[in-house]
């Protein structure tokens, strides 16, 4: 049997890709190799977000010449969105390179190989843009008990600096059917825990039905405790949406909701279509009616014109929200992008430093919120050891926060009521008290 390699770069968008192609080549006869030098076929499955993401990818590509060279046969794929990026040019940098595939032409990926099985074919590449959509049958993914369900593909939106419309296409939502087919599979095959995910996932649309129908659906499918959901955009955020988070239940109250910037000036600059005020009005919107929810955001510093006052307004909003967590990104210019052009003007430096003070202000933040938590006894999905101690579990609770407790491995993927003891900025500690499975 031949083998393939597969490796992952970037969102869980990506992560999950990484495995449905493993998946459709399954299918095909490839078995997984464990370790590069036991494969025939090298994937990587590449990010553009950010220059840093590339680069990590491009060192990783023009390593593996000598891996091809070990053994006649070997053959090397681009997947994902630095392929559909850099087209045909990636061959110039990285001639060893022997195929590309755009992240809406999987489905083209059986063929691609048994033409590259002649000897005499390198260099081919597929990149339509939208295209299709991977349809494959569910297997038991990555965590047997949790897994990522994309209900929607690529983004309609015009985010300045985003190169995700570019890569990934246009949006396009899978069928409600196909979507619940898959999350039955999973939960027959042992999952537990779905994540929905779209890069704008509250915009899913299919026909009458919304993000909530599908979540309702989901959380009535035998076997699944808990629905996630990545990631939620405030413009498209509804009442009718809001409503179904507010039902709870196996619907967690975990909203990834990027807010980016503090700046009214920044947002209008990134086109995000909303302003801080009412971003915040959304946030008491969403607080008032959906239980213990918790907020996450993604932060951008040193956009192109970003002055010391926009990211103190960022600062300040980053205090007065109150995220459970956020991601702080230094802006990278992405060709392709309606920035790009745009003069990258804030220094290095000072990119660093203000994103070292987001951070500061999150951490600082979260401290005093969970310290309010402690004493109350939350719900876990154990995932597995703790990294830093194997003694110890960690796992999540519904609304998404991050608890250590005492447990032995073979309590992943069971349901374990844990009273919270301690805070740090980041995480929890506590100890079980009612276990149930
Ligand atoms: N809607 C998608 C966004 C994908 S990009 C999702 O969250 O699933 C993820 C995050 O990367 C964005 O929210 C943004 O904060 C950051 N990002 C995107 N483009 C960037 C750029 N050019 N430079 C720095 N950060 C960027
Ligand atoms: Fe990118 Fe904005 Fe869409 S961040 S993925 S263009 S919502």
């Amino acid at each position: 049997m031949p083998r393939v390699y597969l490796a992952a770069y970037g969102c869980q968008m990506n992560v999950l890709d990484a495995d449905r192609v493993r998946d459709l080549l399954a299918t095909e006869g490839w078995e997984t190799a464990g370790e590069p030098e036991d494969a025939d076929l090298y994937l990587i499955n590449t990010c553009s977000v950010r220059e840093h993401a590339e680069q990590r990818a491009s060192a990783v590509a023009g390593s593996l010449k000598r891996w091809k060279a070990q053994r006649p046969g070997r053959r090397i794929g681009v997947l994902g969105c630095m392929a559909q990026r850099e087209q045909g040019e990636l061959f110039g940098r990285l001639p060893h390179v022997d195929f590309l595939c755009g992240p809406e032409n999987y489905p083209a990926l059986p063929e691609m190989l048994g033409r590259l099985d002649d000897p005499a074919v390198t260099h081919l590449a597929a990149l339509e843009q939208h295209g299709e959509v991977l349809e494959v049958e569910a297997s038991r993914r990555g965590g047997a008990f949790q897994a990522f369900v994309a209900v929607s593909q690529g983004c309609d939106r015009t985010c300045t600096f985003c190169v995700v419309p570019k890569t990934r296409g246009l949006e396009k939502s899978r069928a409600p059917e196909a979507i619940l087919a898959e999350v039955r599979q999973l939960a027959a095959a042992g999952v537990r825990e779905v994540t929905f995910l779209g890069q704008t996932v509250n915009s899913y649309r299919w026909e009458g039905t919304d993000l909530g129908d599908l979540l309702r659906a989901a959380a009535g499918t035998e076997g699944i405790r808990r629905v996630r959901t990545i990631t939620h955009h405030p413009a498209h955020m509804t009442e009718r949406l809001i409503s179904a988070f507010a039902e709870g239940g196996p619907i967690c109250p975990s909203l990834p909701m990027p807010l980016q910037s503090g700046s009214d000036r920044v947002l209008a600059a990134m086109r995000r279509g909303y302003t801080v005020d009412r971003y915040r009005r959304l946030v008491d919107r969403l607080r008032e009616r959906v239980e213990d929810l918790e907020l996450t955001s993604d932060f951008i510093v040193g956009y192109p014109g970003e002055s010391e006052e926009d990211f103190e307004a960022t600062l300040r909003e980053v205090r007065a929200v109150g995220f459970l967590n956020i991601f702080a990104f230094k802006y990278s210019p992405r060709p392709g992008t309606e920035a790009f052009p745009l003069v990258d003007d804030v220094p290095q430096a000072d990119k660093e430093r203000r994103h070292r003070l987001l951070l500061d202000a999150q951490a600082e933040t979260s401290r005093a919120r969970n310290q309010a938590q402690l004493g109350r006894a939350l719900e876990i999905l154990a995932e597995g050891p703790s990294k830093r101690d194997p003694s110890r579990l960690t796992g999540r609770d519904r609304s998404g926060r991050l608890v250590h407790f005492p447990g032995q491995a073979a309590q992943a993927g069971t349901f374990v009521q844990v009273r919270l003891e301690r805070a740090s900025g980041l995480s929890f500690s506590g100890r079980a008290c009612i276990e149930e499975s």
